[in-house]
């Protein structure tokens, strides 16, 4: 069936993308001391060309005190020595590009860690002050923050520090945002692209990315006022076309973070001079439910369309609940808002659903992302409180869970220490009970396996072609459409069994057909005409 989809290699390779998210920490452990590195990663990559992804994005690699997950960057051009060193990232592109899977990496632009150089000498009362938001507080003695900003994870957007003024922090007061305003931010940034682009990195992802602005004035922030006075603020625009000229001198591309729900201004980041794609939160945190997907990959598609952009199908990424646990709910779509401890969860039925979602998505036109385990079907994992690391759950208060749970480490073999992930010391967080059930030596020759069916339908998607994507008219409930001439995907979520159309061969399924040939609730099939 057509090629392997790495075996593509043209230069536009990122329209029709798989890439797996590879969160570094908990992938593999090469030396054992229970952080995942990149020398894991090398002895692992066999195992994703055989998965056959086209390119790995990895999270923050980068030297980085940790406080969220390397999102606090102290040195952009190091790497974490628990990670590993510079001359093991470039072994590991080199080494992957041999294989035929390119490297993104995440870029983190809109703070830094506090321990960066440039914060430390801001503090120190440098000139580099200027590279963040320090203002004197509100109050008769300036006792208070400077605006009514909320920090993503809880909490005031400002912390005071030791002269009296305060600096802004839309995440956690470890990471002090950056002052776009400011040329030599800019120039900073351009220059740590080229960096990693002379290094052979093929594609970086954009974190916060329609953040970066903020309204100079610093004002309160107002429910409805336009502009936001720091989201999507259009002199971001020009920050990211210079950034494309850049890209376009190395042919790497761009995945922007952009959480907006107005899809005209989303689309506005995927002009073709801008970012070349940008992930799709939409379908992210649709429900498992027929009308609102089908709207969702409607809207999606429409709103790619005038820019000419690939869309991008994502299930989960490091940052929310793991798809067969938020599958196995009753509220099945994704919202931080109403993440809670126990959370009723059937986990068969999420797993169903999971493998009919896969089919889905990877069934669509544009590229599709992959988190590392989302192919082994693990679920959200219970982490003990004294063990969750994630500031979400510390500056929550403890009521948020935080992130953790989808961050635990790959089971790797089933009846070696610590599933196969590491081998001296217990991983940085722990494993559950029964992790091991979900180790990829118990699933790689299982023909029924979550990790089976993630390499079926990796090698058999090239089959649907780069043609778009024609609804088929099919019963409530159920999503049918035709790619290429004679390829369909069909998926059933409604609640009883359905006949399939007709069709000269099943090319996939994600479960079996009931004993009549129809189609069972929460399966999906690709079928040849
Ligand atoms: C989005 C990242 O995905 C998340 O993990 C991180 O905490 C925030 N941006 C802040 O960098």
């Amino acid at each position: 069936m057509g090629q392997p989809s790495h075996a593509r290699k043209d230069q536009d390779w990122w329209r029709s993308a798989v890439i797996y998210q590879v969160y570094v920490r908990s992938f593999a452990d090469g030396d054992g001391d229970g952080t995942g590195d990149l020398p894991g990663v090398r002895a692992r990559l066999p195992y994703l060309a055989r998965l056959g992804v086209d390119a790995l994005w990895f999270n923050p690699w980068y030297l980085s005190p940790m406080r969220d997950g390397g999102y606090d960057v102290a040195d952009y051009r190091a790497i974490d020595p628990a990670f590993g060193t510079l001359a093991e990232a470039e072994k590991l592109i080199a080494e992957a590009t041999g294989l035929g899977i390119r490297t993104i990496i995440d870029i983190v632009p809109n703070h830094v860690s506090d321990q960066h150089p440039w914060f430390r000498a801001a503090l120190a009362g440098g000139p580099e002050r200027a590279l963040f938001h320090f203002r004197p507080g509100r109050g008769r003695h300036g006792e208070l923050p400077p605006n009514d900003w909320q920090s993503q994870f809880g909490g005031p957007a400002w912390t005071r520090v030791g002269d009296g003024d305060w600096y802004l922090h839309l995440f956690a007061p470890e990471q002090p945002d950056l002052n776009w305003a400011e040329p030599a931010v800019r120039r900073e940034h351009e220059d740590i692209l080229r960096f990693w682009f002379e290094r052979g990195v093929a594609g970086v992802r954009i974190d916060s990315a329609a953040l970066l602005a903020k309204d100079p004035r610093l004002p309160d922030f107002v429910e409805g006022r336009d502009p936001h006075p720091y989201v999507d603020r259009d002199e971001l625009h020009a920050v990211y076309r210079a950034w494309r000229a850049i890209a376009d001198e190395y042919g790497a591309v761009f995945v922007g973070e952009v959480w907006l729900p107005d899809t005209e201004r989303f689309a506005r980041y995927l002009r073709p001079d801008e970012l070349h794609t940008a992930f799709n939160f939409s379908f992210m945190t649709c429900p498992w439910d027929a009308a609102s997907l089908r709207t969702s990959i409607d809207e999606t598609l429409a709103e790619h369309a005038p820019v000419g952009a690939p869309a991008t199908w994502v299930l989960c990424n490091h940052d929310v609940t793991r798809t067969v646990t938020r599958y196995g709910r009753a509220d099945t779509g994704f919202d931080f808002a109403t993440k809670a401890f126990g959370t009723p969860t059937d986990l068969a039925l999420g797993t169903r659903r999971a493998r009919a979602a896969a089919l889905l998505s990877l069934a669509l036109p544009g590229a599709v992302y992959v988190y590392q385990g989302e192919e082994l079907g693990l679920p959200e994992a219970d982490i003990p409180v004294d063990r969750i690391q994630d500031p979400m759950y510390l500056r929550s208060g403890g009521t948020d869970p935080g992130r953790d749970g989808c961050r635990v480490p790959l089971p790797w073999a089933a009846e070696a220490p610590f599933a196969g992930f590491g081998s001296r010391e217990e991983p940085w967080l722990p494993q559950p009970v029964g992790w091991t059930s979900y180790a990829v030596d118990r699933q790689q020759n299982a023909p029924d396996s979550m990790l089976t069916l993630y390499r079926e339908a990796i090698r058999l998607r090239p089959a649907f072609g780069s043609a778009p994507l024609t609804w088929l008219p099919a019963p409530d409930g159920v999503l049918a459409f035709a790619r290429a001439e004679g390829v369909t995907c069909v998926v059933n979520l409604a609640d009883a069994p359905v006949d399939l159309p007709a069709h000269t061969r099943l090319l996939l399924g994600s479960g079996p057909l009931d004993t009549t040939g129809r189609l069972p609730k929460d399966t999906a099939v690709w079928l040849l005409a």
